[in-house]
């Protein structure tokens, strides 16, 4: 193997360093460097680095965006709390499509969760649950389960496909994962796996970065390569032959995940919506989460960092937060308009630049690990296309019903945690018992107080997991608990209601 012609391409593209260890490498590690430049397209990649430090000069020079912003106006909103009696209609509606077979869930799961630190794909991660099931498994029942509940409303089977994008980091350990656990119980079939695109990290200067001697430092195109990927691995045209109209988008990470929400689906169909965004309110001035909104006329989402405080601090008369919609990734299109994004709006949309601590490998072939920034990732995100939307709708849901993303690695006192993750969900399985009647007592049979407090991250849930087999939504638990006292730890299975044996757990 020699690498003449590539030297000669690559010096074009002003990339040529990256063969400077090549004379020294074997035969196996040329063939790895070669497999990382198959998939690098230089002339493109330039392209794609010009462009987005451009939009990144641009928004530092703009600066905050607050002049430009206005706050998602009231009609296009729905609301868990505020619309309680229209949430049977829109459920019906939800549930009624989905018993048609006509909404697919699509997971986003190419990320590679540096914070959390783990190799291996967060689907796979065991927040140390009683059942000790992980991420996927846990969705894997929410669908079983909404695909039950649908045929058995409708009288006829149907099917929620699950897309899942992962990254060529990602692809084959997910793909085992679920062979080895025989897709949990859902159809191979109806479980597609695709991939998103890789970019090399750059310098300052637009040179793509060595990691080791034959490894260039790849990285996915970020979430927002999606679409891309749905073009070029036919993931709509796929959607299209299985008569899919709706597809829920949602990350891997949120372990109170709605997949197929019946309720936001039916929302969003009776809105007929073509894009529209799950979101939490956002309570405090300096929380740092996105928020949906306006800007010169265009839904996107604007991160903390880009408003100022005086923005950020606005309330309206009821005494909110003027711009209160939480962005918390989780996101309803219909297949036509992802079609159009395919096909017309993403190749317009510029890449994110992120500057990082890039590992990389010096000229005399040491590995360094740099202190401050040396380079940039790029990066699209998923609700870059809302500016698209010809008819955009946001949905107000409880974050404690719905929203806890593992994002860190467990610390003391840290935010979105293993520990956070399964104690949002205890805590709300806590919450569906008590719904449906029952009750905790402690060890010496006292009635433990009927209101559940997580006030402090040393405060304990109570110890109660609830299947997704058993109930998707709190919903169909009387049967096992109604009037019945339980001391924690506490299961309810396919077998029923379980107390567990403390020892051991
Ligand atoms: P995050 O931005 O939180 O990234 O992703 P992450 O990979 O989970 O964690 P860090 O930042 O490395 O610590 C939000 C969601 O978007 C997906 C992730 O898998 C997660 O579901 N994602 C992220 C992708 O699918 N592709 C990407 O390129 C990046």
């Amino acid at each position: 193997m020699d690498g003449s012609g590539l030297r000669e391409r690559l010096a074009a593209d002003g990339q040529a360093h990256l063969l400077r260890f090549w004379d020294e490498l074997k035969e196996a590690e040329r063939g790895e460097l070669l497999a990382d430049l198959n998939i690098c397209h230089f002339p493109e990649i330039l392209r794609f680095f010009r462009q987005a430090v451009q939009g990144s000069e641009a928004l530092r020079e703009q600066q905050k965006v607050d002049e430009h912003m206005e706050p998602v106006p009231k009609e296009v909103q729905g609301s868990v709390t505020r619309d309680r009696e229209r949430l049977p209609t829109w459920e019906a509606e939800g549930l009624l499509q989905i018993s048609q077979s006509k909404v697919a869930v699509l997971l986003l799961a190419g990320g590679q969760g540096t914070r959390l630190g783990v190799t291996s794909p967060k689907g796979m991660y065991n927040v140390g649950l009683l059942s000790q099931k992980t991420l996927f498994q846990i969705q894997a029942e929410r669908i079983l389960k909404l695909q039950q509940l649908a045929s058995e409303q409708f009288g006829h089977k149907c099917t929620i496909p699950w897309y899942i994008m992962t990254s060529g980091r990602t692809m084959d350990s997910t793909n085992e994962f679920f062979v080895k656990n025989n897709y949990f119980g859902l159809q191979k079939e109806n479980i597609i796996l695709f991939q998103q695109g890789m970019l090399p990290a750059m310098t300052f200067d637009g040179k793509a970065i060595l990691e080791g001697k034959s490894k260039i430092a790849m990285a996915p195109d970020g979430n927002g390569g999606l679409y891309r990927a749905l073009g070029n691995q036919k993931i709509v045209e796929d959607m299209e032959d299985r008569g899919i109209a709706y597809v829920h988008v949602y990350c891997v990470d949120n372990i109170l995940v709605k997949v197929a929400d019946p309720i936001f689906i039916g929302f969003c169909v009776k809105q007929q919506a073509d894009c529209g965004a799950k979101v939490v309110e956002k309570t405090h001035p300096t929380e740092a989460v996105g928020v949906v909104c306006k800007v010169n006329g265009l839904y996107q989402v604007v991160e903390y960092s880009e408003i100022t405080l005086v923005t950020a601090q606005k309330r309206n008369a009821d005494g909110r937060l003027t711009f209160n919609a939480g962005n918390i990734c989780n996101h309803f299109f219909t297949l036509q308009f992802l079609k159009d994004v395919v096909k017309i709006h993403e190749p317009k949309l510029r890449h994110h630049v992120a500057q990082k601590k890039i590992p990389y490998i010096n000229d005399q072939g040491q590995q360094i690990k740099p202190d401050k920034p040396n380079g940039i990732k790029m990066e699209k995100f998923v609700f870059d296309i809302f500016q698209f939307s010809k008819k955009f709708v946001i949905f107000e849901v409880l974050r404690e019903d719905e929203f806890s993303p593992l994002k860190n690695a467990d610390s003391q006192d840290g935010k979105d945690t293993p520990t956070t993750a399964r104690h949002a969900l205890m805590s709300l399985h806590h919450r569906w018992v008590l719904n449906a009647g029952g009750h905790f007592v402690d060890e010496n049979g006292t009635r433990i107080p009927a209101i559940p407090s997580l006030k402090e991250l040393t405060d304990l849930p109570i110890k109660c997991e609830i299947s997704a087999l058993v109930s998707y939504a709190g919903e169909g638990l009387e049967k096992y608990v109604a009037s019945r006292d339980f001391r924690t730890p506490l299961i309810i299975d396919e077998n029923g209601a379980q107390e567990l044996i403390q020892n051991g757990l």
